[in-house]
């Protein structure tokens, strides 16, 4: 069922990536979206070479499955030895996050059979990474957690696809059957996860994280540069308006320092700290009420394919 273009390209039953997720997306839960017929992707931002050596033999003692690795390109020397590290444990497929890979290590990982597939914000971007090479791309609207741009889902995904030659997968405010089959209608070959994977038994976050969804309603998050340096969707905590407010209110970079330090601070000093809490997530967290929300990640992804077949069969019976 929904067997896409992507299946046979990536070798899985369903056309279903996890976007990769720093801090939330660790072994178990990469296993698990690939047992369940996904592709289980780990991230590799913010961890050094040894951890994601680690965490590809951790991933592979669960799992037969192939999963992928993700390279956030925040330089050139960090892109290429993530690039190499990839090639060296024959990875089969690289997505990489905000940020242009470059030619040459997109060059380099194809060369070694490895599958590229950027995410992008812009049709701008998709162009660019259709260039170097890329076999796919995941547009990414601005709904998704993490690193985003301004440019929502439904016009994105549309646009990417009229764009470039190569197949187009969709991110960012998908949560379940409804939006797996949006991003189908919209002309991708399937669809990323990142928020909704966060609420299964297998994400191994501090709790907070998935209490924190199931509190946090579809206004509840807000995109800032106060977490990274870059547009990022996240919570809206206390700290990351009050840098926001203070950054419309025109403050310069050094006046609004303090209330960065505030937001960053927060996120190094641990989960018993209320600070701690700012954390990424997207705007499906309004779809996240409630504990029986919080399901194994087989049965997201069964529950996602079944509602959306079921909905695909409504739709056509109005034809
Ligand atoms: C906790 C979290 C961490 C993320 N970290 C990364 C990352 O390291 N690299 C990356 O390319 N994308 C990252 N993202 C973006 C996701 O891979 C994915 O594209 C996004 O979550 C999709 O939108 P959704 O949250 O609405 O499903 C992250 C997202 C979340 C929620």
């Amino acid at each position: 069922m929904f067997h896409t273009i992507l299946c046979d390209m990536l070798e899985i039953r369903y056309p279903i990536l996890m976007g990769a997720m720093q801090g939330a997306g660790k072994p178990r839960l990469v296993a698990a979206v690939s047992e369940a017929g996904g592709l289980g992707v780990l991230p590799t931002f913010g961890e050094t070479e040894a951890d994601l050596l680690r965490q590809i033999e951790e991933t592979r003692a669960l799992t037969d499955k192939p999963f992928g690795v993700n390279i956030t390109p925040v330089g050139r020397a960090f892109t290429e030895k993530r690039a190499a590290i990839c090639i060296d444990q024959r990875i089969p497929v690289v997505t990489t996050g905000l940020g242009d890979p470059g030619p040459d290590a997109v060059g380099a990982m194809r060369s070694h059979g490895i599958k590229v597939i950027p995410v992008v914000p812009t049709v701008r971007h998709a162009l660019r990474v259709e260039a170097e090479g890329a076999d796919a791309i995941v547009a990414s609207g601005t709904e998704g957690g993490g690193h985003v741009g301004y440019i929502a889902t439904l016009p994105l995904v549309p646009q990417v696809v009229d764009a470039v030659k190569v197949p187009v997968v969709a991110a960012g405010g998908i949560g379940d059957g409804r939006g797996f089959l949006a991003a189908l209608a919209l002309g991708a070959v399937g669809a990323q996860l990142g928020t909704r994977l966060i609420c299964t038994p297998e994400a191994q976050d501090p709790g907070w994280y998935k209490e924190m969804i199931l509190a946090t309603n579809e206004e509840g998050t807000i995109v800032s540069k106060a977490l990274t340096g870059k547009t990022t969707r996240a919570f809206a905590t206390a700290e990351v308006r009050a840098y926001e407010e203070a950054r419309l209110r025109g403050l310069s970079g050094e006046e609004l320092k303090p209330f960065e330090r505030a937001v960053r601070q927060g996120r190094k000093k641990g989960e018993d700290y209320e600070g701690a809490r700012q954390a990424v997530v997207g705007q499906i967290c309004g779809m996240l009420k409630n504990e029986g929300d919080i399901k194994p990640v087989a049965q997201v992804i069964e529950d996602m394919i079944q509602q959306a077949a079921e909905l695909a069969r409504r739709t056509a019976s109005m034809l």
